[in-house]
């Protein structure tokens, strides 16, 4: 195994002559959002202190985070928000177009397709698919339902990179292969299903449900905190009454 596939395997990506740990990346999209929204605020400059009090998130994660990408800071003076931004942006490769089709015009489908602000991230919807003849031939905010005959000729002509897949688990896979054979390189995966693709080929999984089971684990921890306190401080309680 060549030293850069290692790296890869231990989630780790190299980036020109850098590498940036997949951790890192998973934090970057936050960041640029919180910077588009001081930039939109008109702040020039911010200090790692200033940033991490907005994000809840320690000044010195902030610092080796941006310090992966090299010295967007100068001590004492802050980060420039503009360049920062800029910066980050293009290493998400949001600076660029990236066509995109969505399998699946269901419920979750017309909510993407509806949904404007991924076009000012430069995801252009360029068209959606499904198999029921009810919803082919509908526009949903601009974009027409088509048939999945289309699909190959479609993704060629469009020039597409990537898809989102809002179809049921059974009937991923068959339209993954069908995606990754008309040459799209990145897949949106909605449906609960693992696919196997090419090296080649990037996937990245989202699931609501996994979300709501972190969120549902953090407020049963809180509340069964909150009970053994109760519960302490009740023992403690009778236990002076009991002195007395
Ligand atoms: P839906 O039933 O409203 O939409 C599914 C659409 O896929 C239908 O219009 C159907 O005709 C179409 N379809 C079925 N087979 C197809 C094929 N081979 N090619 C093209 N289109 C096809 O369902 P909904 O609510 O939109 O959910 C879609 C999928 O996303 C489901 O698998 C659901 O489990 C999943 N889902 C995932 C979430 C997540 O967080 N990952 C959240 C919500 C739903």
């Amino acid at each position: 195994m060549n030293n850069k596939v290692a790296k890869e395997k231990k989630g780790v990506f190299p980036m020109e002559e850098r590498e940036i740990s997949r951790a890192v990346i998973t934090r970057l999209p936050r960041y640029y959002r919180y910077l588009g929204e001081l930039l939109e605020g008109g702040v020039e400059r911010i200090s790692s202190n200033e940033l991490s009090v907005r994000m809840r998130v320690t000044a010195s994660q902030i610092r080796q985070d941006l310090n992966n990408f090299g010295g967007f800071g100068q001590q004492g003076y802050g980060y420039n928000v503009k360049y920062l931004y800029t910066e980050i942006g293009k290493i998400l490769g949001i600076d660029r177009q990236h066509n995109l089709v969505i399998i699946g015009a269901g419920n979750l489908g017309q909510a993407i397709a509806n949904y404007a602000n991924f076009e000012k991230r430069g995801f252009i919807i360029k068209g959606m698919f499904d198999i029921n003849p009810r919803l082919i031939g509908l526009v949903v905010r601009g974009i027409e339902i088509r048939g999945v005959d289309d699909l190959e000729q479609f993704i060629e002509e469009n020039d597409v990179q990537m898809a989102a897949l809002t179809i049921p688990k059974t009937k991923a896979p068959e339209i993954a292969d069908r995606l990754v054979d008309a040459g799209i390189k990145a897949i949106w995966n909605f449906a609960h299903v693992d696919l196997n693709v090419p090296d080649d080929v990037v996937v990245e999984n989202v699931h609501l449900s996994e979300s709501l089971m972190r969120l549902s684990y953090r407020v049963c921890s809180m509340q069964d905190q909150e009970e053994k306190k109760k519960a302490k401080e009740e023992k403690q309680e009778k236990g002076r009454e009991r002195r007395f």
